[in-house]
């Protein structure tokens, strides 16, 4: 009896421990590491499209495939969800975030759902089969070099 009421008190405390976790920061190097993850997923596609269409490796039939991957990573959810955290001079990791992504947030986010848009109509595209020409990928490339260059989110 008391053993089962234990059991119970434990479970209720794993529960209130899970629930406040779920609002609570994440270590500053593991969310960095996460960040660049989310990153690397979109650079991986948009490196494979860039390859494709510039006609550097013959994978024609592998384009709508990869911009539909395109459009998944640069979902402006998983890029805000990533950097929400403000990591400024904490943690170990390397990284190129600067402070200015939380003391800019809206226009940050704003940017993250510009490329959502711009990967979107590369998707659509690819999969009636209009996606033919790199500069197709200009309007989500100027998305990538807003936040790496001309707003400052990034050191380099
Ligand atoms: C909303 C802003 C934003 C947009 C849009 C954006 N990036 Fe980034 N990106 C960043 C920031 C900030 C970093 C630095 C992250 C860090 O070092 O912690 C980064 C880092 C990266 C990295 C390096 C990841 C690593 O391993 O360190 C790659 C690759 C990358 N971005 C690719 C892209 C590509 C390709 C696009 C466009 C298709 C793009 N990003 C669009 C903000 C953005």
């Amino acid at each position: 009896m008391i053993g089962r009421f234990v059991h119970y008190a434990a479970a209720c405390l794993m529960a209130s421990f899970i629930s406040t976790s779920a609002f609570a920061d994440s270590a500053p190097d593991d969310i960095i590491k996460y960040r660049k993850n989310v990153m690397k997923s979109i650079g991986a596609q948009t490196g494979a499209l860039v390859a494709i269409l510039k006609g550097e490796v013959e994978a024609t039939d592998s384009l709508a495939a990869h911009a539909k991957a395109f459009s998944a990573s640069a979902n402006a959810v998983l890029i805000t969800g990533a950097f929400k955290q403000n990591t400024d001079g904490q943690g170990s990791e390397k990284t190129t975030a600067t402070a200015k992504i939380w003391s800019d947030w809206d226009n940050f986010a704003a940017t993250a759902k510009k490329l959502e848009a711009a990967a979107l109509e590369i998707s659509n595209a690819a999969a009636e089969g209009k996606l033919t020409s790199f500069d197709q990928l200009k309007p989500a490339l100027a998305q990538c070099g807003t936040c790496h260059k001309d707003a400052g989110y990034r050191t380099k």
